[in-house]
């Protein structure tokens, strides 16, 4: 399906379940990424903010995956009422240590994990486990367009990337991991993104604990 098609979704998800009823996990997976500069000319390396990229940019990474949040949690309180199941979104380290030429994409994946916490939140009486997978650089199509140009503004190497079937194997061990109250664990991440989600648990846990928010 198109995630971008926000109105289509309610409808694609329903006739997903109708046909395979016993679907017990949905992973949000789709994303984009553009290199944007909110100063660029037409003698700059990176593209300017057009409203087309700004929308296409949100609505994939974000909007989408909320909507598509809804439908797959309706489907699973009347299919799997009591029974395990798991909804789970990839985010990206650059959500929490955020680079500057991806203002929007940087901005959709930290909105992305704020949105995965309070759903864990608002579902915690439920047994759908809300999972955050915060990826390493992995060696994709998502930045080829753009890869070359980002390790010069850097000024380093292109970072190798690990490969796909390698990352893949890593976040299906990882949601094999269980907490104490029996769902998977909340965060799937290695590296970097471990290191930043770890450091952020820690240094703002005890406050949103103040507001009810677990971390
Ligand atoms: N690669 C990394 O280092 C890295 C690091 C952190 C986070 N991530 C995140 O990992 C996720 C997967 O990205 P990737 O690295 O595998 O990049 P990718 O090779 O470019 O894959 C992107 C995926 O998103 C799908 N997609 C894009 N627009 C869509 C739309 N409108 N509707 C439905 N599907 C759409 C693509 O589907 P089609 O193939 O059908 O176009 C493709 O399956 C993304 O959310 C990305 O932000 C990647």
């Amino acid at each position: 399906m198109d995630i971008q098609d926000l109105g289509a979704l309610p409808r694609q998800i329903d006739e997903a379940f109708t046909k395979f009823p016993a679907i017990d996990a949905v992973i949000v997976n789709a994303g984009v990424q553009i290199l944007l500069d909110y100063t660029a000319d037409n003698a700059s390396t990176i593209g300017y903010p057009t409203t087309a990229d700004i929308t296409k940019e949100i609505t994939t990474n974000l909007t989408g995956p909320t909507v598509l949040a809804r439908c797959v949690i309706e489907h699973f309180r009347v299919s799997r009422p009591s029974q395990a199941s798991l909804l789970a979104f990839v985010t990206s380290g650059l959500g929490l240590v955020p680079v500057t030429m991806l203002p929007i994409y940087c901005a959709t994946k930290s909105a992305l994990h704020y949105f995965t916490v309070i759903l864990r939140n608002q579902l915690k009486n439920t047994a759908i486990s809300v999972v955050e997978i915060l990826p390493p650089y992995v060696k994709t199509e998502l930045d080829v367009a753009h890869a070359d140009e980002m390790a010069k503004r850097l000024g380093g190497k292109k970072p190798q990337g690990m490969p796909v079937k390698e990352y893949v194997a890593s976040v299906v061990r990882g949601l094999e991991v269980t907490e104490m109250d029996g769902k998977i664990q909340k965060y799937v991440a290695e590296g970097m993104p471990r290191a930043a989600v770890e450091a952020w648990v820690q240094a703002v846990g005890p406050m949103a604990r103040m507001l009810h928010t677990d971390l």
